[in-house]
């Protein structure tokens, strides 16, 4: 293996180590990110003497090589410990001495922070894009299934009816919280690692304002024994994966449960079902159930960052090696759900008459009722009891709240008039919740109306995120400037 720190250590080391300490199957995922921050570096070493004019292009000529080398498949990334080391060998190969002057005050401590924030910058951003496309998708199902209703459950027990725009809104609600985090997340690892070196600070003058415009980085961090040594970014990057998974996953166990034949409230275009090896009848929801599965995966990923962290020695230990299986399982698992996800939305049809059905049993309109009584004058807890004691009596008599007579009802409380019975509809339900977060149809419709608004400022801030990213090309374009 070809390494490059074989001075102090005599000898081989054996090969049973150089297999255990390796980590480029994992971490040569980050090549662009490190022949970027390498490039910047290199034009950072030139800035203050280290490396001269020729050198610089001749180096900057190598980096693009080996980023065209390493994408046609022309280097063999197993003889490497890892992305650093490769970078390193294979510049030393094309130009020979001035690569053995690149990693002049950088540590691979410094420089695999580097590579995993510019390396999540982009991955925000995808995940970004994508937690759009999710949020289109609801919004355009939420304007499709407008006027349809259904009920709400509390404790899986029928609550109240609802608009289906409304309950679908309510997924609108949580994902734009996960993306507002991710913009945080963004924001956290905006920072610029280089100059820490391997935990004390580099001492060669750098020019660390040139690195960060050059890397396109917002701030300089402050401290370097707390650069090389924390992956909190990291840890609240998957922690915004674990909560979008959530969310997707409680999503998709309502629709499990609304499209089981006993509620019968969805149909799952057959292009996103599967079917039963055994039972010719079946039509499984199997995407959703592995969403729900892979959501415990990500949920993994969360407790194994934060015990990889738990209880370090300050500064760099080799156990933030195994950071990057952690993360890059998140990103994967998280990604390919969202987008899963925004494609199965537009596949799925409310069965509207199996849904109304089920929002006029169940005496959803009992709440109704009690407040039909508190406006006639009557206290909530009195008008309550009541209206559980004529259910009592409905139950016995096989009634409906609706169907109850009118002089019935008077038994029970002497403010009862006719128009209750209006008052109960299931629409009045309804359009009496005209609060902002209501099912009103009034309030349901401004909200869709709003959140069309909140996607296109989603989409200016996604573009002054990417904005914010950088590769070896726009480096490389910056420097000859
Ligand atoms: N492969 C290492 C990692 O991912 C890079 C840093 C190695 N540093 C060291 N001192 N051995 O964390």
């Amino acid at each position: 293996m070809n390494k490059i720190w074989k001075g102090r250590i005599s000898g081989n080391t054996n090969e049973s180590v150089d297999e255990f300490t390796c980590s480029i199957d994992i971490d040569a995922k980050l090549y662009n990110q490190d022949i970027a921050g390498t490039a910047a570096y290199t034009i950072g070493l030139h800035n203050v003497g280290i490396i001269n004019g020729q050198e610089l292009k001749n180096i900057l000529t190598g980096l693009v090589k080996i980023k065209k080398n390493i994408e046609n498949g022309k280097i063999k990334t197993g003889k490497y410990e890892d992305i650093h080391s490769l970078v390193e060998n294979e510049l030393y190969h094309l130009v020979g001495e001035p690569a053995l002057k690149i990693h002049t005050g950088r540590s691979r401590n410094d420089q695999i922070v580097l590579d995993e924030r510019l390396f999540m910058k982009n991955a925000i951003v995808d995940m970004l894009e994508k937690m759009l496309n999710l949020q289109k998708a609801v919004v355009k199902l939420a304007q499709k299934e407008k006027g349809g209703v259904m009920p709400a459950y509390t404790h899986l027990q029928k609550a109240q009816p609802v608009l289906v725009s409304h309950y679908l809104l309510s997924y609108f609600d949580k994902f734009n919280r996960g993306i507002r985090r991710l913009i945080r997340n963004f924001n956290d690892c905006d920072y610029l690692p280089l100059g820490a070196a391997a935990c004390t600070g580099s001492g060669y003058g750098l020019n660390l304002d040139l690195l960060k415009k050059l890397l396109k980085f917002s701030v300089l961090d402050s401290n370097s024994m707390d650069v090389v040594g924390s992956r909190d970014y990291m840890a609240d990057f998957i922690y915004s994966c674990c909560m979008i998974m959530l969310d997707l996953s409680r999503f998709s166990e309502d629709l499990i449960i609304f499209n089981s034949q006993e509620f019968g409230f969805i149909d799952i275009d057959e292009s996103y079902c599967t079917g039963s090896s055994i039972m010719p009848q079946k039509k499984n929801p199997d995407i959703l159930e592995l969403i729900r599965g892979k959501s415990s995966l990500v949920a993994g990923n969360l407790i194994q960052i934060i015990t990889l962290l738990k209880a370090l020695p300050s500064t760099y230990n080799r156990d933030l090696q195994e950071d990057k299986k952690i993360f890059f399982n998140a990103l994967a698992e998280t990604t390919s759900s969202i987008d899963m996800f925004s494609r199965i939305l537009p596949n799925i049809r409310f069965v509207n008459t199996n849904m109304e059905k089920a929002a006029k049993s169940g005496y959803m309109e009992a709440t109704e009722m009690a407040d039909y009584l508190v406006s006639k004058g009557a206290s909530f807890r009195n008008s309550h009891n009541i209206v559980g004691k004529i259910i009592k009596y409905c139950m016995e008599n096989q009634a409906g709240l609706n169907s109850v007579p009118l002089d019935i009802l008077k038994k029970y409380s002497p403010l009862f008039e006719k128009d209750v019975y209006e008052s109960i509809k299931t629409e009045s339900c309804i359009d009496s919740k005209k609060v902002g977060c209501g099912t009103a149809s009034s309030e349901v419709e401004a909200r869709i109306r709003e959140a069309a608004g909140k996607i296109s400022q989603i989409e200016k801030d996604v573009k002054s995120l990417a904005g914010r990213t950088t590769d070896l090309k726009e480096i490389i374009a910056i420097a000859g400037k």
